[in-house]
C-alpha cells in the first residue's frame, strides 16, 4: 500500500493513518497467518452460499472462489507478502484477492464481519488441533499398553508419599497412565462436540438483513449446525478455554509421568533405562545420561497452564459482544497446542525406547517391608485377629525386622511367634512379593490376571 494515510478496508471515515505504535499493538498478522487455510476455506464456503442465495452473481462467486485458491497456494508456497498495515490474516487475504481478481473481491465481505469470520476460522483451527491431540493421545496410550503388556507381571514397589507402600506390577503402573490419558482424550472429544457449531453469518453481532443460508455454510465447513445466537457467536471463546483446560490437565499427566521417569532412571533407583536417543550427556561429567526429554516435558507444562490462565484472564471482564482483547486468544492457543503435541510425541517416543529393569524392580519391591499389609491381612484371615490388632502385631514384627536389619520373610518363626502365638509357618507364603501381587484380584487391582484383562480391554477399544 503506497498511500499509508488511509486503511483500504475501513479508511472511509479516517483522515489520518495510524501511528506506528498503534500499528504495532494492533496487528495480528505476525501470528494469525496460521489461520490462512481456515480463513480461505470459510471464505469460499461463504461466497458459495452468497451465490446460492442469489446475493452474489455466479460469475463473481466463481472468480472469488478461484482467486482464493490462488491466494492459498501463494501462502502455502511461502512467497506471500504479508503486510502489517493490513492488520490481520482476513484483510491480507482479501487485499490480495482484490489484486488478483479486481472488483468482485469487494463483494466477498457482504453479510459478514471480521467478528464472525475470526470466530469461524479459529473454531476450525481449534477443532483440527483437538482431533490431532486425540490421535496423539491414542498413540501414547498404545506405547503405554506395549510397556504394560511386556511387564504385566513384573513386580515393582508401589509408593505412597514416595515411601514403599505395597508391591504392584509394572503393567499396573503403566495402565494407570492409560486411564489418565484416556480421560484426557474424552475431555477433548467432549470439547470437540460442543465447539462444533458455526458462528459464520452472525456478522458483526446482530445477524444480517441479507437472506443468507447459515445451515449451508455450517454444513460446508463440517459443523453440526449454526450457532443459535449471533451475539454469543462472536463473543465467546469458551471453545478455546475448553481446549486449553483439557490440554492443561493432559500436560499435568505428562508431567507426572515425566517426573517418574526422571526418578526411575536415576542411579539411586535404576528402575528404567531411557535410550541414548532420548537422553543427553554432560560436557564435564562423562558418566552422565541425563533424562532431558522427560525434564522438558515436565517443564513445558508451565507454558500450557500459563496459556490457559492468560486466556481466562483476557476473557473474564469483557462485555458482550466482540472486543479487540479477544485477538489475544490466538498466540496462547497456538503455543499451547504446539507444546502439547510436542510433549505427547516426545513422551510416546521416549516410552517406546525405555527399558524397565525387571530384576531391579523386583529387588526394590521386596524392600521397605512392602508386604506388611499382606501379613496383617493374613493375621485377620488365618488367625482371626481384628484388623486393628493385626495392624499392631504387624507393626511390632516390622520393628523387629528393622532392628535385625532384615526383611519380613527373613524373620525366624520362633521370634514371630513370640510376638503373637497364632502365627504359623504358613505366613511365609504371603510375605513374598509375587504372592502379594497375585493375591490382589479385586477389580482394578494389581494381580497380573486383572492387569491383563485391562490391557485386553484397552487394546480392543483402541483397535
Ligand atoms: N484480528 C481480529 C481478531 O483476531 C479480527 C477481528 C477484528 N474485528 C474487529 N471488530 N476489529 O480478533
Amino acid at each position: 500500500m503506497a498511500d499509508r494515510t488511509q486503511n483500504a478496508m475501513w479508511g472511509g471515515r479516517f483522515a489520518a493513518g495510524p501511528d506506528a505504535l498503534m500499528e504495532a499493538i494492533n496487528a495480528s498478522i505476525g501470528f494469525d497467518r496460521r489461520l490462512a487455510a481456515q480463513d480461505i476455506r470459510a471464505s469460499r464456503a461463504h461466497a458459495a452460499m452468497l451465490a446460492a442465495t442469489g446475493i452474489l452473481s455466479d460469475s463473481d462467486a466463481a472468480a472469488i472462489g478461484e482467486g482464493l485458491l490462488t491466494v492459498l497456494s501463494e501462502i502455502e508456497a511461502g512467497g506471500f507478502a504479508f503486510r502489517t498495515e493490513l492488520e490481520d490474516i482476513h484483510m491480507n487475504v482479501e487485499a490480495r484477492l482484490a489484486e488478483l481478481i479486481g472488483a468482485p473481491a469487494g463483494r466477498l465481505h457482504t453479510a459478514r464481519s471480521r467478528n464472525d469470520q475470526v470466530a469461524t476460522d479459529f473454531r476450525l483451527w481449534v477443532r483440527e488441533q483437538t482431533e490431532a491431540a486425540i490421535a496423539a493421545l491414542e498413540r501414547l496410550m498404545r506405547a503405554l499398553l506395549a510397556q504394560a503388556e511386556e511387564g504385566a507381571d513384573w513386580v515393582m514397589p508401589g509408593f505412597t508419599h514416595l515411601q514403599v507402600a505395597q508391591p504392584v506390577t509394572w503393567g499396573h503402573h503403566m495402565m494407570a497412565y492409560v486411564e489418565m490419558f484416556a480421560r484426557d482424550r474424552g475431555r477433548l472429544a467432549d470439547a470437540r462436540a460442543r465447539m462444533n457449531e458455526c458462528p459464520l453469518g452472525a456478522a458483526a453481532l446482530a445477524g444480517t438483513a441479507f437472506p443468507i443460508d447459515r445451515e449451508m455454510t455450517a454444513r460446508a465447513l463440517g459443523f453440526d449446525r449454526p450457532m443459535a445466537n449471533s451475539i454469543d457467536a462472536v463473543s465467546d471463546r469458551d471453545f478455546a478455554l475448553e481446549f486449553l483446560s483439557a490440554a492443561a490437565i493432559s500436560a499435568i499427566h505428562l508431567s507426572r509421568l515425566a517426573e517418574e521417569l526422571v526418578i526411575w532412571s536415576s542411579a539411586q533407583f535404576r528402575f528404567v533405562r531411557i535410550s541414548d536417543r532420548f537422553t543427553t550427556g554432560s560436557s564435564i561429567m562423562p558418566q552422565k545420561r541425563n533424562p532431558d526429554a522427560a525434564e522438558l516435558i515436565r517443564a513445558k507444562t508451565g507454558r500450557i497452564l500459563g496459556a490457559a490462565v492468560a486466556l481466562f484472564t483476557v476473557m473474564k471482564g469483557l462485555p458482550l459482544a466482540y472486543s479487540k482483547d479477544m485477538q489475544e486468544d490466538k498466540e496462547q492457543v497456538f503455543d499451547a497446542a504446539d507444546t502439547l503435541m510436542l510433549g505427547l510425541a516426545a513422551m510416546e517416543g521416549m516410552l517406546r525406547e525405555t527399558r524397565p529393569d525387571r530384576d531391579a524392580l523386583e529387588a526394590a519391591a521386596a524392600q521397605g517391608f512392602s508386604t506388611a499389609t499382606d501379613l496383617a491381612d493374613w493375621l485377620v484371615r488365618a488367625a482371626g485377629l481384628p484388623f486393628r490388632e493385626a495392624h499392631h502385631v504387624t507393626g511390632r514384627l516390622v520393628a523387629l525386622a528393622e532392628a535385625r536389619g532384615c526383611d519380613l520373610p527373613d524373620l525366624p518363626i520362633a521370634e514371630m511367634q513370640a510376638v503373637h502365638p497364632a502365627i504359623s509357618p504358613e505366613v511365609f507364603a504371603v510375605l513374598g512379593v509375587r504372592n502379594s501381587v497375585a493375591s490382589r484380584t479385586s477389580y482394578g487391582g494389581t494381580a497380573p490376571a486383572e492387569v491383563r484383562a485391562q490391557i485386553a480391554r484397552w487394546k480392543e477399544i483402541l483397535r
